[in-house]
């Protein structure tokens, strides 16, 4: 089954002034794109082609043959997990039992905002940051390149995109800038604690 793109849950403008619409354009439209026509292009007519993304990317993240399936099927899915991370209507904080349980893992909301900014700004090269449930507790991990939390036993919760492609056009080189402005603006907590409800 191929794996469809789906829609962009915002218009391409609509995290202006901290995402242009540009960047949003080449992202979803060229990047993201890119990645799901090399996937289905590499699974079509092979056996994995009956199976949903997240199986293929749960069995060609340790079959070293699969290497070139599993970056552009995990590119594929963390794009889209990445869409839904943020919203026009995003940033502040949590509420309800995230909330509570985010203060209890990391200290206080402010000190996760800055181990989640740290992750971002020091993950070496392309990548992404991430919120996660590991276990019964909630973490900050970064992980490179096409690297998923699944592939580790991790439920994602929230991500950020720190491919430079993610932020070039519109920071250059100031990744911490970036970053900063996705978490104070632009991070789906809604979407976060749909994640976490369903852990
Ligand atoms: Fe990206």
């Amino acid at each position: 089954m191929a794996y469809h793109q789906p829609p962009l849950p915002f218009a391409e403008n609509a995290l202006e002034p901290y995402i242009s619409a540009k960047t949003i354009g080449f992202h979803y439209g060229k990047h993201h794109q890119a990645y799901i026509n090399n996937y289905n292009n590499l699974v079509v007519n092979t056996p994995l082609d009956a199976l949903s993304l997240e199986e293929v990317i749960s069995i060609s993240a340790v079959d070293s043959q699969k290497i070139g399936i599993f970056n552009n099927g995990a590119q594929a899915w963390n794009h889209t997990f990445y869409w839904n991370s943020l919203s026009p209507n995003g940033g502040g904080e949590p509420s309800g039992e995230l909330a509570a349980k985010i203060t209890q893992d990391f200290g206080s909301f402010d000190k996760f905002k800055e181990e989640l900014k740290t992750a971002a700004a020091t993950q070496f090269g392309s990548g992404w940051a991430w919120l996660v449930l590991d276990g019964t507790s909630l973490k900050v991990v970064k992980t490179g390149n096409a690297q998923t939390p699944s592939t580790n036993g991790q439920k994602p919760i929230l991500t950020i995109d720190v491919w430079e492609h993610a932020y070039y056009l519109d920071y250059q080189n100031r990744r911490p800038d970036y970053v900063a402005s996705v978490i104070d603006n632009l991070l789906n907590w809604e979407f976060a604690a749909e994640n976490f409800q369903s852990a």
